[in-house]
This record gives structure tokens, C-alpha cells and sequence, in this order.
């Protein structure tokens, strides 16, 4: 698909209009330097945070972060489509859109033309069909939801349509190459009919797929979406993105819901950042979508156990891609409501409730992973160490070191906090109490230092992991010391080559007492943890520390939480002193 043709004329038009003119039709501008300041039209403002630059012909307000070029403008202010807003600029600057259908690499390739033609067909339909009026009457679309949406009504008799376009001049070929047609026993049928019509737009504002849902109260299937086509592919396509990503801000983010009916309900209640995908899961193309314009973007589905299960996946599809800076929040709508129904029956202020205190995505995990915990059978050790084991496997999928190292950590003190160390491996458990109670005083603590390095050299990728413990501890063996400082502050070094006679000692001396090539890296941080904490003096911080344990046990919230993690520190931080 090649839009030089459009750019060009585009480009043209942006030349003869200058946007401060234009802006200055809505609101007061005035001039300070290059720029022209005024009042955002795009929201309420007391001062003028909202600048327009001639010289680049845009415009951007540094209060809600809205941007864009005069086309963006026009679309935006006038809440129309681009290619109305491209009319719109043809008229004000007297250059005409070419008209010409050709197949050969012009803007107006026939697909998109049809797509075009077929989205006016239906919008013009709409108001002609009682039916389809009454429909959206009685689920609350208004009028201005109508125009917005560009919602129309596809007619029973599919050869309207089909008439229509062929009159245009369109081949049957590209006809049904635009999914709008299905070939079925060499006859050619709409795949829309009596249907209400929400047209599926891209960036641009151009129509690229249909989603129909039948008005009679059975229809089956309810409803159809357009096929995967060049321009349309499912994966990639989220309902709305294109009016929604133009009122992200910073505190602003998109909100995820299920389905079209959710995207417009949302949108009348003031959410206009709603978007769906629709009829398909929800992909990492989609989050890539997200994150390009908001870092930690809502997820918002129905309030069923599928929606929740939906949401659960993609919480775990998240994992291997998230970056410093970016997440994703969850908001659950109690009881089996949608977002629409939810509004319906609640209002917007019990709405603003939800989304102004949605779950981080660690906690939203935790809680799934809690829950699963719960619904065990029986809380036998095969069991819970087979439900540890999964729950950290879905961490390791986290690609980002540092994001991935921090997860385990803080999910390891929730495990930790759950079951104790009980869940820890037991053949290895036994070898460090084995080899450090049956050594002499002074030996103890020299072994003790060689083996917490040794498990590193072994498995250098749990440095990661316990980065927070040995950066806070200080070895008493010198050479031991200046590994651990190196390892320390290069936690991701695999490379102990200018440690090579430390390293031979430290071998010799713990290979009488375990090896740990067999181990796993997860039960290498375990069993790491456990020499760690080995012979660390019982006092009172222990007893305090067991009394937040059996409070997290009985009720986990954020301050029995915070409690139990305050302590941690204070008990590191003393061992350290010793
Ligand atoms: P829902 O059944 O929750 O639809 O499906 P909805 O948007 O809330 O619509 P109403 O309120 O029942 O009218 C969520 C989304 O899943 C897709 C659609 O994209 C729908 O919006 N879907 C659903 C289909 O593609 N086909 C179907 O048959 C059903
Ligand atoms: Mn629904």
C-alpha cells in the first residue's frame, strides 16, 4: 500500500493553510516568538498551555498532551474521520482530491476505495431502517455515539451493496477481495446482513474492516467481523485506537475492554480512551500498540470468569516484554458485568472508583497465583512445590534482567510469606545444615563465605537474585571479599577469570561437601538463601519476624505486607553488623 499520491497533495494542501489561522477560528491565540499560544481547545484550561507552530504546521498542548498536524486538528476539534478531514483542507485551500481509481499504486487503491464506499453505504442505511434505530435507542446509543462511531446498518437484501459497488466501477474481484463479500456456490453474497455496522478504522481514520452485530435478539453468530484481509489483520488491530490514542496523555492511559458495545458505552460516560480487539485474543502486537503511546495502559474485560481468565492471560502474555517504565494495571468489574452493563447499572462515578484504583500487574499475578494456591487439593509437598515451581517458571519468563531479578525476589517473599521455606528443595536444605552445623567455630564462617560464592561461580545468573543480600554482607577472607565485591557490582559478569586461584580454593574447600552442577537455578537461589541465613542469631527481631510471618499467613494486605518487609531489611541489615 503506497500513499506517496496522498502525501503529496497533502502536503500541497498543508502549504496554503496556515494552522494558526485555522486554530484561531476555535480559540484567542497570541503570539510569543515563533509560536502562537492560547487556551487548549481540547480541554479546560485557566492558563494557555496549548502551542501552534506554523513553521512545522503543528500543534501541541503541554497541559493534556494532545499533538498533532492540521489534519489531526481538523479531525480531532470536529471529531470527524481523516478522510473528511481531508476534504475539509481541500476546501479551504482550494486543491483538489484526485478522484481517479487506479489500481497502479495510487492512494486509492480499489481496496480501500471499496472499504470507503461500502462504510457510506451502510451509514446511510442506518437512519432508513427502523429497526436498527429502535436497536440502538433502547442500548443507549445516542445520536452523537452514531456519528462518532460512523455506526451504520448493513440491509437485508445484500445485493444493494453489491449493486452499488459494482455501479462505481469496481471488479467483482476486488470486490470480494475486500471482505466485505463472500463467494458461496459461485454466487456472491454480502457477509453483512441485518446487522448494526461498527466500522473498524485504522491510524488514519481509514475504514479497513466491519464488525456487525445481528439486531434480532438470537442472532447467531452475534457477531461478524470482516476477514483477515491485506490491510486487516486481527492481531494487529485494536477497535478504536485511532480516536483513542489522540486523548492519551500522561494521565491518561488506554483502557482495555471486550468488546464494541464497551468502547462506545465508555466513551459516553467521558472514557475516551476505550479500545478493543475484537473477536481474537489479545497479542503482543497489541501491547506493542499500547505501549507506544501509554506506559501502563488498564485492562478492563468483563467482569465473568472468562473475562478474568482473559485477563489473567494477558497478564502472563506481558511478562516477557515488560520494560523499565512499562506495565500494565488491572481493574476487575465485580460480578459478571461488561463495562457497558456496569455503567448502565452503576453510573460513572462508581466507575471513576474502579479505574482510579486498579491493581499493579504484580499484585494482579499474586493474587492469581494466591488463588491457585488455595484451590489446591491438598496442601501435601508434592503439591505445593509443584505450584511454586510453575509460579516461578512464569517469572523466568521475563526477558528484562533487572525487572526479572526483582519479580523473583519480591515473589519469592510472597511465597516465603505464604508457606515458609518449607517449599524449599529438601535434599539441598540438608546438605547446608549438614555442612555447616558438623564443621568447627572457626572453619564455619570461612566455609560458610566460599560456598555462597561457589553457588555463584556455578550459577552466575542468580547474582541477579540475590544482588540486594550480597551487596549488604561483608566477607571476613580477603581474597572472598574481592570476589564478592566483584560479583556485587557486576552481577551480570559471567567472567571469573581474574579470580582463578580464589576460585580453585573455594572449590576445594566445599566440594567435600556438596556440588551443586545438578541444581536448578531456582534451587540454587534457594538453597543460597539458606546458607545465608544459616547460624544467624535468634533474638528478638526473629520472634517479631515470625509474629508478621503468621500475620502475612493469616491476612496478606499491604501493611502486614510492609511490616514483614521492614523487618527483613532490619534483620539483614543487623546479620551484616555481626
Ligand atoms: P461480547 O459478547 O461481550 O459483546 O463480546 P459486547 O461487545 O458486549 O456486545 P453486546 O453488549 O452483547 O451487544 C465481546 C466481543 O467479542 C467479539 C466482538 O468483538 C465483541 O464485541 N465477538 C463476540 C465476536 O467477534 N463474535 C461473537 O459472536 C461474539
Ligand atoms: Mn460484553
Amino acid at each position: 500500500m503506497s500513499d506517496s499520491r496522498l502525501s503529496t497533495v497533502l502536503n500541497l494542501m498543508k502549504e496554503r493553510v496556515s494552522l494558526s489561522r485555522l486554530v484561531k477560528q476555535d480559540v484567542v491565540l497570541q503570539k510569543k516568538g515563533r509560536e502562537f499560544v492560547g487556551h487548549c481547545p481540547f480541554h479546560n484550561e485557566k492558563t494557555g498551555s496549548f502551542f501552534v507552530n506554523d513553521d512545522k504546521g503543528t500543534f501541541y498542548c503541554f497541559g493534556c498532551g494532545a499533538s498533532g498536524d492540521i489534519i489531526e486538528y481538523l479531525m480531532r476539534k470536529r471529531g470527524i474521520q481523516f478522510m473528511q478531514a481531508v476534504e475539509v483542507l481541500s476546501e479551504i485551500s482550494g486543491i483538489k482530491i484526485p478522484e481517479k481509481i487506479d489500481n497502479n499504486n495510487d492512494v486509492f487503491l480499489s481496496h480501500e476505495k471499496i472499504l470507503q464506499k461500502t462504510l457510506e453505504f451502510f451509514k446511510s442505511s442506518f437512519p432508513l431502517n427502523h429497526e436498527a434505530t429502535a436497536y440502538c435507542e433502547k442500548r443507549g446509543i445516542t445520536r452523537e455515539l452514531i456519528e462518532k462511531f460512523s455506526i451504520g446498518y448493513a440491509p437485508k437484501d445484500g445485493s444493494l451493496l453489491l449493486n452499488h459497488l459494482k455501479k462505481s466501477g469496481f471488479s467483482v474481484n476486488d470486490i470480494i477481495n475486500s471482505g466485505v463479500f463472500a463467494e458461496r456456490d459461485g454466487r456472491i453474497i454480502s457477509r453483512f446482513r441485518d446487522r448494526i455496522i461498527f466500522p473498524v478504522f485504522n491510524k488514519k481514520g481509514w475504514p479497513i474492516a466491519f464488525g456487525g452485530r445481528g439486531i434480532k435478539k438470537d442472532a447467531i453468530p452475534k457477531y461478524i467481523n470482516s476477514p483477515e484481509t491485506e490491510i486487516f489483520q486481527k492481531r494487529e488491530t485494536l477497535y478504536n485506537y485511532n480516536m483513542a490514542l489522540k486523548n492519551i496523555s500522561k494521565t491518561v492511559s488506554f483502557i482495555l475492554v471486550e468488546g464494541y458495545m464497551d468502547v462506545i458505552m465508555m466513551s459516553k460516560f467521558g472514557y475516551n480512551t476505550a479500545i478493543a480487539s475484537m473477536g481474537t485474543a489479545f497479542s503482543s502486537q497489541h501491547l506493542a500498540k499500547l505501549w507506544k503511546y501509554s506506559n501502563n495502559p488498564i485492562i478492563c474485560l468483563d467482569g465473568d470468569d472468562a473475562g478474568y481468565n482473559a485477563m489473567i492471560k494477558i497478564a502472563l502474555l506481558a511478562l516477557p516484554y515488560l520494560q523499565p517504565g512499562k506495565s500494565l494495571r488491572f481493574c476487575k468489574i465485580p460480578g459478571n458485568d461488561d463495562p457497558d452493563s456496569f455503567l448502565k447499572t452503576y453510573g460513572k462515578s462508581e466507575m471513576d472508583k474502579l479505574l482510579s484504583s486498579p491493581e499493579n500487574l504484580i499484585d494482579f499475578l499474586w493474587g492469581y497465583f494466591f488463588k491457585e494456591f488455595n484451590s489446591l487439593k491438598e496442601k501435601t509437598p508434592e503439591n505445593i512445590v509443584q505450584w511454586k515451581k510453575g509460579v516461578l517458571e512464569h517469572i523466568e519468563e521475563i526477558q528484562n534482567a533487572d525487572i526479572k531479578s526483582l519479580y523473583r525476589q519480591n515473589i519469592r517473599e510472597r511465597i516465603f510469606a505464604l508457606i515458609g521455606r518449607n517449599g524449599r528443595s529438601k535434599q539441598f536444605d540438608k546438605s547446608a545444615s549438614n555442612f555447616l552445623t558438623h564443621v568447627d567455630k572457626n572453619e564455619k564462617n570461612l566455609l560458610r563465605e566460599a560456598a555462597l560464592l561457589y553457588i555463584l561461580i556455578m550459577h552466575p545468573s542468580v547474582i541477579l537474585n540475590v544482588i540486594e543480600e550480597l551487596t549488604v554482607i561483608e566477607f571476613l577472607d580477603e581474597d572472598f571479599e574481592q570476589l564478592r565485591r566483584f560479583m556485587a557490582e557486576n552481577p551480570e559478569s559471567v567472567d571469573f577469570s581474574g579470580f582463578n586461584a580464589t576460585l580453585a580454593r573455594i572449590k576445594k574447600m566445599v566440594s567435600k561437601f556438596f556440588s551443586c552442577e545438578s541444581m536448578s537455578d531456582m534451587e540454587a537461589v534457594d538453597f543460597w538463601q539458606s546458607i545465608f541465613d544459616f547460624g544467624i542469631s535468634k533474638g528478638r527481631i526473629e520472634k517479631d519476624l515470625k509474629t508478621a510471618k503468621d500475620e502475612c499467613e493469616s491476612s496478606l494486605n499491604t501493611s502486614t505486607w510492609d511490616r514483614l518487609k521492614a523487618l527483613k531489611l532490619d534483620f539483614l541489615g543487623r546479620r551484616n553488623k555481626r
